[in-house]
């Protein structure tokens, strides 16, 4: 029992839990992940996993992506993604939707299957319906050898390492890092953007380690508005574009490790319904970076300040604007918006520990999860 113990505690590199080594690791991890796939300078980009499939996917009269939970979320930044840099049709599926309901799959179709155990049933079974209708089978996932990542074509692995802690993290990221570079080997590949804009991105992409490392700076004013909230009933997660998933897996976070409600929307949808949710009780995490949809997620911050909801927001380094309007703002480094969700999600992934933590939850292990879901 005690040399256990003390395993336990070697393995979590000193920290108390594997969720914060594994927040901790993700500048090592993404780094692990583009080595040897991303030299800007040498406008080099390319996924070794995928070879003898990288003309089908070119040529992808449509792109579906199937996952569950975390890897979901990945999948519909990779959306937004892939359809700006490569002008292929992007759908993202729940796994568990996708497989019981028919739909209509070609064999010019390619199935991208997220998945960090590799080992989700339901995502799994998304697979084997994509693959009897003769469509072509990537998978993203973190556990080499894993079911899915064997009954794949071809793909890619994530290169994250062991995710131990319940709540997704490292994974998340990895993945994000995959995909992102997996939509520039297909733009460089078709030549949908202009070479001064791959380059850039690759650069980017490149730097988002370090970047990473910058936004984790964060924890100690993370810690102390975790102070302030960790009683809160609800939280709501506002974000619009490249960060709207990001709001989605803030709010998964926060209830899985937290078990606080919170829910995630695309920040103009607020006034749709969650407006009526808001009064000086409520929290609302905005992902408010300087991207296109900028000025559009100011005024929908006025609108939550109007109400008098208590704003934590994520802001570009430097900006001014959205500091002087909300309670507490939280820095990230700037990078191009599509790069954004690696960064953004940082201090989110930091917030929902830190309330966790403080609430006295079993961060590692939250009731009723599992870390992989291998039953239907
Ligand atoms: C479970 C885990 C989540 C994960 C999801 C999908 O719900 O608790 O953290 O995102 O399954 O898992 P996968 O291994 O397919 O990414």
């Amino acid at each position: 029992q005690t040399l256990e113990m003390e395993l336990e505690a070697i393995e979590k590199g000193g920290y108390d839990h594997f969720m914060m080594k594994e927040i901790m690791e993700q500048p090592r991890s993404v780094a692990d992940c583009l080595r040897g796939r991303v030299i800007a300078d040498q406008m080099h980009v390319k996924l070794g996993g995928i070879r003898h499939k990288m003309k089908d996917l070119m040529n992808a009269n449509r792109i579906i992506i199937a996952a569950c939970g975390t890897s979901w979320h990945a999948g519909l930044v990779a959306e937004y993604i892939i359809e700006e840099f490569t002008r292929i049709p992007v759908e993202v599926e729940y796994a568990s939707e996708f497989r019981y309901r028919n739909p209509i799959i070609r064999e010019d179709d390619v199935l991208i299957a997220i998945s960090q155990s590799g080992e989700t049933a339901d995502t799994l079974a998304a697979i084997e319906l994509a693959k009897s209708k003769g469509a072509t089978i990537l998978g993203v996932c973190n556990v080499v050898g894993s079911s899915i990542a064997r009954s794949s074509d071809e793909g890619a692995y994530t290169h994250a390492g062991p995710e131990i802690g319940v709540a997704s993290t490292k994974a998340f990221t990895a993945q994000l890092t995959v995909l992102t570079t997996m939509a520039l080997m297909i733009a460089k590949e078709k030549q949908t953007l202009p070479e001064e804009t791959l380059h850039k991105l690759l650069v980017d992409l490149e730097s988002i380690p370090e970047k990473i490392a910058e936004a984790l700076k964060c924890e100690e004013e993370i810690k102390k508005i975790s102070e302030m909230y960790k009683d809160a009933q609800n939280f709501l997660y506002l974000g619009r574009g490249y960060n709207f998933p990001v709001a989605l897996e803030g709010a998964l976070k926060l209830k899985e490790i937290s078990y606080i409600h919170a829910e995630g929307y695309p920040a103009a949808e607020m006034k749709h319904g969650p407006i009526a949710l808001i009064d000086e009780e409520m929290p609302v995490a905005f992902i408010a970076t300087k991207d296109s949809s900028y000025e559009k997620i100011v005024s929908n911050i006025q609108e939550v300040k109007a109400r008098k909801g208590k704003v934590i927001a994520i802001v570009t380094k430097g900006d001014t604007l959205i500091p002087s309007m909300v309670d507490h703002a939280i820095e990230v480094p700037d990078v191009h918006e599509a790069l954004m969700p690696m960064v953004s999600v940082i201090p989110l992934q930091l917030l929902s520990y830190y309330i966790a933590v403080l609430r006295g939850c079993d961060v590692d292990q939250p009731r009723n999860l599992a870390k992989s879901v291998t039953v239907e």
